[in-house]
């Protein structure tokens, strides 16, 4: 039912958009490390329809002591479409890349209100909620992939 792919950067732009900064324009949706080498963008599309997106990076968030990091942003899924595993399939997917490519932890600047998504596909918090201006509160949350030798 769900087809998830990889797709280009701009095919995000529109969810992100409705999604995680309506308030913005969609040239805020835009990110610096978009094209960056080894970013890649995953989609869940449902019936043929883009419904949910995440874009990737390689990113070191300085507390993990580990070299190979891969960074998840701009998790988003359009709001029919929740709760189908959209998302789940999606970072699962995009799991199993950066796994292949020997990396050993995935990230990311979660929103405190969604935090509860991201232990449901194993992530653990790291540290203490800051705020993200404009958006709000959030926490990082990691999860470690493959033979990763960090522990907390
Ligand atoms: C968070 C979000 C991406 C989840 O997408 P989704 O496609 O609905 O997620 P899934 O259907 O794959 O859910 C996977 C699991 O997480 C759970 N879950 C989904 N959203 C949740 C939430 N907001 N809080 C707690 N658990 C949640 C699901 O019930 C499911 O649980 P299961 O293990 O029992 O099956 C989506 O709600 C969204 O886009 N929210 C607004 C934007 C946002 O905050 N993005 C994150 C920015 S950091």
């Amino acid at each position: 039912m769900l087809e998830i792919r990889k797709i280009e950067p701009e095919m995000t732009y529109s969810v992100r958009h409705i999604v995680l900064r309506p308030h913005q324009t969609v040239e805020d949706c835009k990110y610096d490390t978009d094209h960056q080498d080894n970013a890649f963008h995953v989609g869940a599309f449902y019936q043929g329809e883009l419904v949910s997106v995440a874009s990737f990076c390689v990113e070191k968030h300085l507390d993990f002591p580990i070299k190979k990091q891969y960074r998840l942003r701009a998790m988003a899924t359009l709001k029919d479409f929740r709760k189908l595993g959209a998302g789940r399939s999606l970072v699962n997917y995009a799991e199993d890349f950066i796994k292949e490519q020997g990396f050993n932890i995935l990230w990311c600047k979660g929103r405190t209100t969604v935090q509860g998504y991201y232990s449901r596909l194993g992530f653990k918090a790291h540290g203490e909620v800051f705020d993200y201006p404009p958006i709000g509160p959030h926490i990082i949350m990691y999860k470690k992939l493959g033979s990763c030798c960090y522990s907390t």
